[in-house]
């Protein structure tokens, strides 16, 4: 994980602030607080008024409801500030909650619970082990909890393991269908990017930016309100107040505010409930940054066993920056990620927990990559840009993507590169093959089905208008359609059961309506043929086949294999 110059300084600051007041801490303050929470525990067991109950965590619990929240607290011998929920959203399968610190790494989501109050007799709490954990931003984490047992208020506090139970806290809940969830600086535009859920609005079409104003407000209450320059969908776009980039240090809450039109611009509606936040910092004094060619922006959840290929074959083609929007992933992508930075492929990853948003989340990812790159490719991790005529005509693959974008760069016109999409099928496989999927899918449908777009994100339009995968470009500003012999992309779309299986269930909880469900049946998300049951067909390894294909097979096993083992080093050596 990498941040500008400005942000990492800050991080560093404030680790050595902790540092140096901890000595300190531990000999005077720690004595007395310890001795004050020694009496305050004796005065509330004498008399004994509130009893609690713990729904699985431990049993017989009863401990008196103390406020220790202020206490800084040891974790595996180390000092850690405690946990303040700032914000609390309502998903409708869980509690999200947002802490003003990041949390420890080493922490798990085991050693957090999370706290409710209320129960019958009001005053009972009741704890259930927390969901998982994470950082959210360069300051603050999220903490996932289950939603409250009934009677239970969800504004919901989380502590460690095995604390003493907090004060009860009783703060507003945001519901996941109307607040203001992420704000991004446009770095050269001096503009905010805020998303928003609950601007009810006609989808795919831009709207009338005069209908709203942006509301920043300061730690210390201090309010800026500003005009919106665009909207459309979930995103409005304000001007950025001046101060926000004279107050080093300084955190913004960014909300917005509807503006009635009726009233002549003056009557305005309350700011909508926010969780959003970003961070002042003095402008960058005009050092022009060299831009990457070519970097990438994807969303994935669980699939960090796919990451290494991916990552490897792109480079290699000329992509060099990526940006990974992580949605709750489980499994060891922060470790795989680590594992490509020490490498020196250059990989962040940002977690994206906000449900059904990968419009957002894009239009999110072309905001930051804007200032960093000239070209901005989004595309999934099960997808592989291909060159027919490169390996036909015997030119080399390397650098193959990057010099094909760079060749519109210059232009200013083209702002969008389409590539069609062939998609493979489990080609006779039965077990995930060891090899990648590059080398081990080669029979795919004859037809090309879509297409992925590489864009030149100075080229969007403000409003950021985008349907999953596809941005509006600005006026005068077109595409151009690459042949499908010249470049294609592979996509391992239908893969083994256990894999294809995997993804369908994640597919459904990441952007579609369940597909359980009868709806949509005819929609290209779902398998032609698959029905609405997750249960292998006798036939599913030679499904989608029509046309034998091992052109980037071949590509890949004479570019990549070791010559002397035949290993390919994204291969895990310990498997077959
Ligand atoms: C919830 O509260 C209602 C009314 O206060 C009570 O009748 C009901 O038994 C409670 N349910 C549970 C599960 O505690
Ligand atoms: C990664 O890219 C950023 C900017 O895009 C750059 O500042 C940084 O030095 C790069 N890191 C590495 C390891 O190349
Ligand atoms: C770049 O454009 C030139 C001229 O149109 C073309 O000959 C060349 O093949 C292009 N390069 C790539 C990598 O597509
Ligand atoms: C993220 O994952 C959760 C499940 O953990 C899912 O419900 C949600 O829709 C996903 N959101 C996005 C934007 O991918």
């Amino acid at each position: 994980m990498e941040y500008e110059n400005g942000k990492k300084r800050k991080v560093r600051n404030r680790q050595q602030q902790q540092q140096q007041t901890k000595p300190e801490f531990f000999s005077l303050r720690y004595l007395t607080i310890c001795l004050c929470c020694f009496f305050v525990l004796l005065f509330f067991l004498s008399t004994n008024r509130i009893s609690v109950r713990s729904a699985s965590l431990r049993p017989s619990l009863r401990v008196p409801a103390l406020s220790v929240s202020s206490m800084e607290r040891s974790f595996h011998g180390r000092l850690i500030p405690p946990l303040r929920v700032e914000d609390r959203v309502q998903f409708s399968d869980h509690l999200l909650l947002i802490l003003s610190s990041r949390i420890e790494k080493g922490v798990n989501k085991e050693d957090l619970v999370c706290v409710y109050h209320g129960g019958r007799e009001e005053e009972e709490t009741s704890m259930l082990p927390s969901i998982s954990s994470d950082e959210l931003d360069e300051f603050r984490s999220i903490v996932r909890c289950p939603n409250a047992p009934l009677n239970y208020s969800s504004s919901v506090d989380v502590q460690f393991r095995g604390d003493l139970v907090k004060k009860v806290v009783d703060e507003k809940v945001h519901d996941w269908s109307k607040v203001v969830y992420e704000a991004v600086v446009d770095e050269d535009g001096d503009t905010v990017v805020v998303f928003v859920k609950g601007l009810t609005r006609r989808p795919h079409k831009e709207s009338d930016p005069s209908n709203y104003k942006c509301r920043f407000e300061t730690t210390s209450l201090e309010v800026f309100v500003t005009q919106a320059l665009a909207a459309a969908q979930e995103v409005v776009r304000c001007v950025l107040p001046e101060s926000l980039k004279l107050i080093n240090q300084e955190t913004f809450r960014v909300s917005v505010i509807r503006v009635d039109p009726r009233g002549g611009g003056r009557s305005t509606t309350p700011a909508l409930p926010s969780v959003a936040r970003v961070y002042g910092s003095e402008k960058k004094s005009g050092v022009m940054k060299v831009k990457h060619e070519l970097c990438v922006c994807t969303m994935l959840w669980n699939q960090a066993h796919f990451l290494r290929e991916w990552i490897l074959y792109h480079s290699w083609l000329g992509v060099e920056r990526w940006f990974i929007y992580d949605n709750n992933s489980d499994d060891d992508v922060e470790e795989e990620i680590r594992l490509l930075n020490s490498e020196n492929y250059n990989v962040s990853r940002h977690v994206w927990p906000w449900i059904k948003t990968q419009e957002a989340g894009f239009s999110h990812c072309a905001v930051r990559a804007k200032d960093e790159c000239n070209w901005v490719g989004f595309f999934d991790v099960d997808e592989f840009y291909y060159f027919p005529t490169h390996r036909s005509q015997g030119l080399p693959s390397k650098n193959a993507l990057s010099s094909l974008v760079s060749n519109y760069t210059s232009w200013g016109l083209v702002g969008e590169i389409r590539t069609e999409c062939h998609n493979y099928g489990p080609s006779g496989l039965t077990s995930v093959p060891s090899q990648g999927v590059t080398v081990g899918y080669t029979c795919r449908q004859a037809n090309t089905e879509r297409h992925k777009s590489i864009i030149r994100p100075e080229l969007l339009t403000s409003s950021l208008l985008n349907e999953v995968h596809h941005f509006q470009m600005r006026e005068g500003v077109g595409h151009v359609s690459l042949v499908e012999s010249v470049a294609v992309v592979n996509h391992y779309k239908y893969q083994v059961w256990e894999t294809f299986k995997a993804k369908f269930e994640r597919r459904v909880a990441t952007y579609v309506v369940d597909w359980r469900e009868n709806q949509n049946q005819g929609s290209k998300d779902r398998a032609p043929g698959l029905g609405t049951e997750a249960v292998e067909p006798v036939d599913w390894r030679r499904r989608f086949c029509e046309v034998w294909d091992t052109g980037l097979k071949d590509l890949v096993l004479s570019s990549f294999a070791d010559q002397v083992t035949g290993y390919l080093p994204w291969q895990r050596q310990q498997q077959d």
